[in-house]
C-alpha cells in the first residue's frame, strides 16, 4: 500500500525536534502571487534587470519601477494563506525555528512570524532604500515621486538612486543573512523546502547543507526539483491542499 506522501511529511514533522523552512515563490501563489518560472510566471513576462544594468541605466530603473507599481496594481490587497499559516503555527508550537524565504512578499510576517523567526535572503519589495546614502524610503512615496516627475526616484536627502530593498541579480547577497540561513540548515533535523524550484543559489544550497548535517529533507512542490533526487521525502502537489492537511 503506498504511504500516502502528506501522511509521511505528517510522521517526519511529528518526530521533528528543530525544523527549518525554506520557501520560495510558489507558496505565495495561492495568494494571487505569480511566481517566477511556472508557465505564465513573471520571467515569462518580464526580462530580468540586473544590478549593473539598474544603476547604469535610468530607461532600466523607469522600467523597473514601472513594472512593481503595475504589479501591485494587479496583485492589490494580498494576504496570507493556509500555507503561511501553517508555517506560523509551526513556529508559535517550538516546532520550527527559522523560516528562511525567498520571497519578498512579507507574507510570512503578515502571518504572525516574527523577524526573528523569518530570514529574507532576497531582501523585501516592502520598502526602498537609497544605492547611495542608505536612507530607507517608502514605496508610497517612490510612487509619488514616480507619478509627479514620470522618472525614476531619487533620494531626498542626497539625489541618490533609490532602489526597491530586493536583492536583484547581479547584487552582493546579505551575508549576515546567508550565514544565518546555513546555521539555521545545520542545526535542522528536518529541513522542509517548499513552492521553490530550488535553480538560484545560495538559497538552493541550503537544503544540501542540512542534508550534509544530518537532517531529513523533504521537498513540497508542484514541479520537480533540481533537488528531487537528494530528497527523503518528495511531495508534488498543491501546497494549500498538503499544509491545510496540518489544520485538521
Ligand atoms: N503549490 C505547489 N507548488 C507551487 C505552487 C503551488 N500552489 N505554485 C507554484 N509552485 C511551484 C512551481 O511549480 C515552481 O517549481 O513553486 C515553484 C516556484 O519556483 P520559482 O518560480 O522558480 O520561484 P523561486 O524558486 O522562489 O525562485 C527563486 O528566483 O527570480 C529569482 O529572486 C527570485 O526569489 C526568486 C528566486
Ligand atoms: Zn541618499
Amino acid at each position: 500500500m503506498p504511504v500516502d506522501p502528506i501522511e509521511a511529511l505528517s510522521d517526519l514533522v511529528r518526530q521533528a525536534t528543530n525544523i527549518v523552512v525554506l520557501t520560495g515563490a510558489g507558496i505565495s501563489t495561492e495568494s494571487g502571487i505569480p511566481d517566477f518560472r511556472s508557465p505564465g510566471g513573471l520571467w515569462s513576462k518580464y526580462r530580468i534587470i540586473d544590478y549593473r544594468e539598474f544603476i547604469a541605466s535610468e530607461e532600466a530603473r523607469h522600467e523597473d519601477w514601472k513594472r512593481r507599481f503595475e504589479m501591485a496594481d494587479q496583485i492589490g490587497e494580498v494576504g496570507p494563506n493556509i500555507g503561511h499559516e501553517v508555517l506560523a503555527a509551526w513556529v508559535a508550537e517550538g516546532r520550527c525555528s527559522k523560516i528562511i524565504t525567498q520571497n519578498v512578499d512579507g507574507l510570512h510576517q503578515a502571518a504572525g512570524v516574527g523577524d526573528d523567526h523569518v530570514i529574507e535572503i532576497h531582501g523585501t519589495a516592502r520598502h526602498a532604500e537609497c544605492v547611495d546614502c542608505g536612507l530607507r524610503h517608502e514605496i508610497a512615496d517612490c510612487r509619488t515621486m514616480f507619478e509627479a516627475t514620470g522618472a525614476a526616484p531619487r533620494c531626498t536627502v542626497c539625489d541618490g538612486i533609490i532602489k526597491s530593498a530586493v536583492v536583484m541579480f547581479g547584487q552582493m547577497m546579505p551575508e549576515d543573512k546567508v550565514a544565518l540561513a546555513v546555521e539555521a540548515a545545520h542545526r535542522a533535523d528536518l529541513f522542509v523546502a517548499i513552492g521553490s524550484s530550488l535553480v538560484v543559489h545560495p538559497a538552493a544550497t541550503l537544503p544540501l547543507h542540512a542534508k550534509r548535517a544530518g537532517a531529513k529533507l523533504a521537498i513540497v512542490n508542484r514541479e520537480a526539483t533540481e533537488l528531487d533526487p537528494f530528497a527523503d521525502l518528495l511531495v508534488h502537489d498543491e501546497i494549500g491542499r498538503v499544509l491545510g492537511r496540518f489544520t485538521q
